[in-house]
């Protein structure tokens, strides 16, 4: 079984390039089963969610081609099968997302439900409710969902909470609808406004794309294109805290700054230095870590893909922390992990109250999801001795090469088979 081994580190210092944002390639790859023609993705991460996703769309008949390191040619003339199987859905939930585009291509589509994982439950009801909404019948039997319609027709939809997922597949869905659809309290993702700027470029008609408000205007066919995915705000920001946590200074290329607002406030907030560039970011540490208050919430807000990563920053700050999880039901596994290694915390429903000042020491943990993973090796560099993380399969999900990246900022950190 492979693992990470992770020792105590200097100040991790140099600079690191960003990948492009795996949630935004995600929901891109599912798109292109709206349009016959090729589609050139640039920028794409080399992650184990990527190769899910290529596999599922060649089950589905596309034709998946690499032209280059991180370059994809995606064509998916004829759709062989409308059925998204188990084996691949169950190992992503994000796969779910080739409901909407099936939908709206084929008229008809057999998902498999993607069912709970180690952060919560997580429904799909807001996606369903989306494809009823533009007219689908939605049968659920067998662990599959069954949606089929006449025709999609633009209607205007409120979504109960702002679903990342569900605004991506409800606007692949109404992009080949009849008239226009009307999404109100949409997600506001970056990520909702590369998908949308992807499916533009394809001939789609959509607008509002980044606000709560999203307009899609139904179009008969969208033709081939060329895109650049964006980059990965979460890679960013976990490289970010792990400067401050190690006392280091790293300068951070390939970012959009005004996608890491929350982050930056609150690593400023913390004590670190943050300069901000056009495409990149330098974070340097301060002579210590000041407590902090986090509230996870939908963009704009504090992303819930960076608490774990402030939790193992803030082991060594200065007083008292609380981090509050509203977006997911159960994510403070890595909590439970790190108090292994010495975190004082206390779980409270949906907060984690951290006393400051633990001394970590380094022992055998857990990666139980991908950023807990992320925010173990935070824990580890910080750690005294040698820290043991298994389930490596989670980190390699969303991270491409953080060893190597690690190892050539400073960092002492290994892969063990
Ligand atoms: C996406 C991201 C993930 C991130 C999350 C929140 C991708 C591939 N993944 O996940 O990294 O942590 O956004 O920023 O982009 N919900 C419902 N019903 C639904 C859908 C969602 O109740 O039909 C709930 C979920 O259970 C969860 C909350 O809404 O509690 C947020 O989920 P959602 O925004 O849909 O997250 P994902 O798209 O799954």
């Amino acid at each position: 079984m492979e693992k990470i081994i992770v020792r105590k580190s200097p100040a991790l210092k140099g600079v690191i390039k960003v990948d492009g944002a795996k949630n935004s390639i995600l929901p891109i790859l599912a798109a292109t089963l709206l349009c016959q023609e090729e589609c050139i993705i640039h920028d794409i991460p080399d992650l184990q969610d990527v190769k899910v996703m290529c596999r599922l769309l060649e089950v589905l008949g596309a034709k998946v081609e690499k032209l280059g390191r991180e370059t994809l040619k995606i064509t998916a003339k004829n759709i062989a099968t409308c059925e998204a199987p188990y084996e691949l859905i169950s190992k992503m939930r994000a796969s779910f997302l080739v409901m909407g585009p099936l939908l709206a291509r084929c008229k008809n589509a057999k998902v498999c439900m993607p069912g709970g994982c180690a952060i919560g439950t997580r429904p799909i009801d807001l996606h369903l409710k989306g494809f009823k909404y533009l007219g689908a019948d939605i049968k659920s039997e067998s662990g599959y969902v069954n949606a089929r319609t006449e025709k999609l027709v633009g209607r205007d939809i409120y979504l109960d909470f702002p679903s990342v997922g569900a605004t991506e597949n409800i606007i692949m869905a109404a992009t080949l609808a009849e008239g226009e659809t009307i999404l109100e309290n949409a997600a506001e993702e970056p990520e909702i406004v590369d998908l949308a700027n992807f499916i533009n470029s394809m001939g789609g008609k959509i607008v509002g794309a980044g606000t709560k408000t999203i307009r899609i205007k139904g179009v008969k066919k969208l033709h081939g294109t060329e895109h650049t995915v964006i980059p990965d705000r979460i890679e960013a920001g976990t490289y970010m805290v792990a400067a401050a946590a190690t006392g280091g200074d790293l300068m951070i290329e390939n970012v959009v700054p005004n996608h890491l607002q929350p982050v930056i406030a609150k690593l400023r907030e913390a004590g670190a230095t943050v300069e901000e560039y056009d495409d990149k970011i330098r974070v340097k540490a301060g002579d210590t870590i000041k407590a902090l208050d986090i509230k996870t919430l939908p963009y704009p807000g504090f992303p819930t893909d960076m608490q774990a990563q402030f939790m193992a920053m803030l082991s060594k700050a200065e007083g008292t922390s609380i981090i509050n999880e509203t977006i997911f039901e159960n994510r403070f596994m890595h909590a439970t992990e790190m108090s292994r290694m010495g975190l004082k915390v206390k779980l409270e429903g949906n907060s984690a109250v951290l006393k400051g000042s633990s001394k970590l020491s380094g022992a055998k943990v857990k990666a139980t999801d991908l950023r807990a993973g992320a925010a173990l090796i935070i824990a580890g560099m910080m750690a005294e001795g040698e820290t043991e993380i298994t389930e490596v399969y989670h980190i390699k999900r969303g991270y491409s090469n953080i060893v190597k990246k690690l190892q050539n900022l400073g960092a002492d950190i290994n892969y063990e088979k």
